[in-house]
């Protein structure tokens, strides 16, 4: 016997990354970030502690106002959300009903089909391209008179290719206006490319799409949940009316206010994991690794069933790396040891 809704019985289990608890192994599973909490969140958060028997401010004000001006727009075109996967969990289920389609490329973010069924939509998943990046002309091709919204990742998780500009550009203007494009931009902080996407030129342009930041990777704030999304102000409107009330708390409003400032810091910090990836990405090319360029701060093992077999050397080097049964590895980029430890593991998986 059960409560829930039936066609939520089949949902597939969300795959956290584990935290080790030798001080040995590096956990290499989450696409967080190596660095500590940055000084100046430390101290807007510790500030804080002392005043948690009351509720956060129910407007996020001063946060939307940080990142209105961070981003040169209008606090009318931000909405803050209790992480982005919340924020895509909340817009799911304001635009869905029984029967709904919801294009996503496949694979990419786990909890995409998960929030896509919980909101009682159809997840309408579309392969990949070869070289790992959505496929948007097979994304244009599952558009029916069902489809409610579309979902791109972009770098893609987890195989880290990332789309052009232009690719993006040349989608929007074939999508149907009347269908929601949910621009998933996790990790536009670590795109070092030619005409990388720009999410928010988008999100101007075109009143169907939708731009999704997040704390939670390049300014290093997982544990503290915050994201946001930009786009027109009735799309703001609607998914701020939807959200969780006070569901950004008062220590995570005050450290993504502390993180924006401390902004040439970030900078710093994805530029010392940007060099990190390329120094891997030789690495791995010297071993024959032929994965896509990596565009976020993980690398992708496209290894399908030998995939347990190589996280298994992995295990062996001491590092947590994420499985995708038969299908691949994804290894985040931390520390120079931890590219170490995976470098020696791919040798031994390749002799
Ligand atoms: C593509 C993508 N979007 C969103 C998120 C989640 O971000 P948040 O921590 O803001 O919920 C992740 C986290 O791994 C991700 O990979």
């Amino acid at each position: 016997m059960t409560y829930f809704r039936p066609e939520l019985a089949d949902i597939p289990a969300y795959v956290a990354g584990r935290n080790p608890d030798d001080p040995d192994v590096i956990k290499v599973s989450s696409n967080e970030m190596p660095f500590p909490t940055l000084p100046g969140v430390a101290a807007a958060v510790s500030g804080r502690i002392g005043q948690l028997n009351k509720y956060p401010d129910m407007g996020n004000a001063l946060l939307l106002e940080a990142i209105a001006a961070y981003h040169e727009t209008s606090v009318a075109n931000v909405v803050v959300g209790n992480g982005s996967t919340a924020l895509i969990e909340k817009f799911l289920t304001a635009v869905c009903t029984p029967g709904s389609e919801v294009v996503m490329p496949w694979r990419s973010f786990e909890a995409y089909p998960i929030a896509i069924k919980v909101a009682g939509g159809r997840a309408v998943p579309t392969p990949l391209r070869a070289d790992g990046k959505p496929d948007l002309g097979a994304m244009l091709d599952a558009i029916t008179d069902k489809t409610r919204a579309i979902l791109v990742c972009t770098p893609n998780n987890p195989t880290s290719a990332a789309l052009t500009h232009d690719e993006l550009h040349r989608f929007m203007r074939s999508v149907p206006s009347e269908i929601p494009v949910l621009i998933d931009e996790a990790y536009v902080d670590f795109v070092v490319m030619d005409d990388p996407v720009r999410g928010i030129e988008l999100a101007r342009e075109f009143l169907n799409a939708v731009t999704l930041r997040t704390f939670s990777k390049a300014y290093g704030l997982a544990g503290i949940r915050v994201g946001y999304a930009l786009g027109v102000d009735d799309v703001v409107a609607g998914l701020g009316k939807v959200a969780t009330p006070f569901g950004v708390n008062m220590l995570a409003q005050s450290a993504a206010v502390a993180a924006l400032q401390e902004r040439p810091a970030v900078d710093q910090r994805v530029a010392t994991i940007v060099k990190e990836r390329d120094k891997l990405v030789g690495a791995l090319r010297a071993l024959e690794w032929d994965g896509p360029e990596p565009q976020g701060n993980f690398v992708w093992f496209g290894l399908g069933s030998d995939s347990e077999r190589f996280a298994r050397f992995c295990a062996e080097e001491k590092i947590v790396v994420r499985t995708f049964a038969d299908e691949g590895v994804r290894v985040t980029v931390a520390e120079p040891d931890a590219s170490l430890r995976l470098v020696r593991a791919y040798k031994k998986f390749r002799a």
